[in-house]
C-alpha cells in the first residue's frame, strides 16, 4: 500500500489514503534515520542472547541527537531503555515495545586523564578502564575487575561486589533529562547505595572519578586476586546475567538458594548453577520465560524456607 522513498512515506494507493498517510506521517524519528532503527534484534547485544527486539533503537552520535530522539519519544510518549554491555539484562521473549538508547559511538566512548582524576564517556567499557588505569598507576577502580558494563551502566547499577563499588569513586555525573536537558549532578547531592543510586534522569552522559596514585605492580596484583576470586567462585564461561538477586541485608542470596537446594534445578534451557546458585545459566535453546519462570520458582521456594523476598538484580525488560 504504501513504502518508504528516501526517507519519506509515500501513498501508493487510494483507499484510505488519510490513514495511510497518517501512519506515513507518524514515524515518530522522521528525519533521525540515520541513528533510530526499526524492530531491531536485542539478544545478540546481551551477555544471556536471548530475548526480543526492540520496537525503536537508537544509536545517537552526539548529545544533539540524543536530546533530539529524547524529545520525540516524550512527544509520542515512547518509552525510554538504555542499553549498556547487556551483561545485567534480561530481555523478554516480546521485546521491548519502546526506544532501546545506545551510546556506543566514539563521543561516548572518550576518556580524559588530569591527574587523579579521570572523566570517561557512559560508552566506555569498564574492564579496559580498569586495564588503563592499573598501567597508569591509578588505583580505585581495580576492585570492579570483572564486572562486565559500561560507566553509564556501572553507575546506574552501582556496580560492585565485595571488593567495592563505583560510587565510592564519582565526583561528578553529567546526565540528560527526558526533555533533552542536560545538567550536572556533584558528589555532594548523590546518593550510591547497593546497587542503586539516586540519579533519575534517564541518560546518564559521562562521569568523573577520583582515584589514587599508587604502584601499577602493587594494583595489578590486587586486581588478579579480584580475578581469581570471581573465576573460581562464578561461573564466567556461560551465558548469564551475573548475580539475578539482590543479597538481602546481611545475607547471602546465593547462599540462600542453595541451602534451599535448588543447585542444578532446570526449567526449559535455564539452569541454577552448580557453581554458584545466584546466577541462572541459559543453555543453548533457552527463552526468556524459562529464565523467568526459574526466577519465580527460586523466589518462592526461598520465601517458603526462610520467609524472605529476593529482589531481582537483574534488569527484566518487558
Ligand atoms: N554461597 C553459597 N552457595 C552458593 C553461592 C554462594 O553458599 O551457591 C556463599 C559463599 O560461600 C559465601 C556467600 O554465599 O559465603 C557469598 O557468596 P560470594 O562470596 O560468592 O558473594 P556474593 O554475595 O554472592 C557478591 C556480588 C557479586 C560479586 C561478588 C564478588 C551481589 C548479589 N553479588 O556476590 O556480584 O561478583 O560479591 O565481589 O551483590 C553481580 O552483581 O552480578 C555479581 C555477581
Amino acid at each position: 500500500m504504501f513504502g518508504k522513498l528516501g526517507g519519506t512515506w509515500r501513498n501508493r494507493g487510494n483507499m484510505m489514503s488519510t490513514a495511510t498517510m497518517r501512519i506515513g506521517t507518524s514515524n515518530p524519528f522522521a528525519g533521525l534515520e540515520e541513528v533510530v532503527r526499526e524492530n531491531v534484534p536485542l539478544a545478540p547485544k546481551t551477555w544471556y542472547k536471548i530475548g526480543g527486539p526492540a520496537k525503536w533503537f537508537v544509536q545517537p552520535r552526539n548529545p544533539e541527537e540524543l536530546a533530539e530522539a529524547a524529545q520525540r519519544c516524550a512527544e509520542n510518549e515512547i518509552p525510554i531503555f538504555v542499553l549498556g554491555l547487556g551483561a545485567n539484562l534480561l530481555v523478554s521473549d516480546a521485546g521491548v515495545n519502546g526506544a532501546v538508547f545506545k551510546l556506543d559511538h566514539e563521543h561516548w566512548r572518550r576518556v580524559k586523564f588530569e591527574g587523579e582524576k579521570l572523566e570517561a564517556g557512559a560508552g566506555v567499557d569498564l574492564q579496559k578502564l580498569i586495564l588503563r588505569t592499573v598501567r597508569q598507576g591509578l588505583a580505585g577502580i581495580e576492585s570492579l575487575a570483572g564486572i562486565p558494563g559500561t560507566m553509564g551502566g556501572g553507575i546506574r547499577m552501582n556496580c560492585g561486589g565485595k571488593f567495592g563499588d563505583i560510587g565510592s569513586r564519582v565526583t561528578r555525573v553529567q546526565v540528560m533529562d527526558s526533555g533533552g536537558t542536560q545538567f550536572e549532578r556533584t558528589k555532594d547531592d548523590l546518593v550510591f547505595d547497593y546497587r542503586t543510586t539516586n540519579i533519575a534522569a534517564p541518560f546518564i552522559l559521562s562521569a568523573t572519578l577520583e582515584l589514587e596514585e599508587e604502584d601499577p605492580e602493587r594494583i595489578m596484583k590486587r586486581t588478579k586476586e579480584i580475578w581469581m576470586f570471581k573465576r573460581n567462585s562464578q561461573p564466567l564461561n556461560t551465558k548469564n546475567a551475573g548475580c539475578i538477586f539482590k543479597n538481602p541485608r546481611g545475607l547471602s542470596a546465593g547462599a540462600l538458594i542453595d541451602q534451599a537446594g535448588l543447585k542444578g534445578m532446570k526449567v526449559g534451557g535455564a539452569e541454577v548453577s552448580e557453581k554458584h546458585a545466584n546466577f541462572i545459566v541459559a543453555h543453548p535453546g533457552c527463552k526468556a520465560d524459562d529464565v523467568l519462570k526459574l526466577v519465580k520458582i527460586i523466589r518462592e521456594k526461598v520465601y517458603e524456607k526462610n520467609e524472605i523476598h529476593l529482589e531481582s538484580e537483574v534488569k527484566i525488560w518487558a
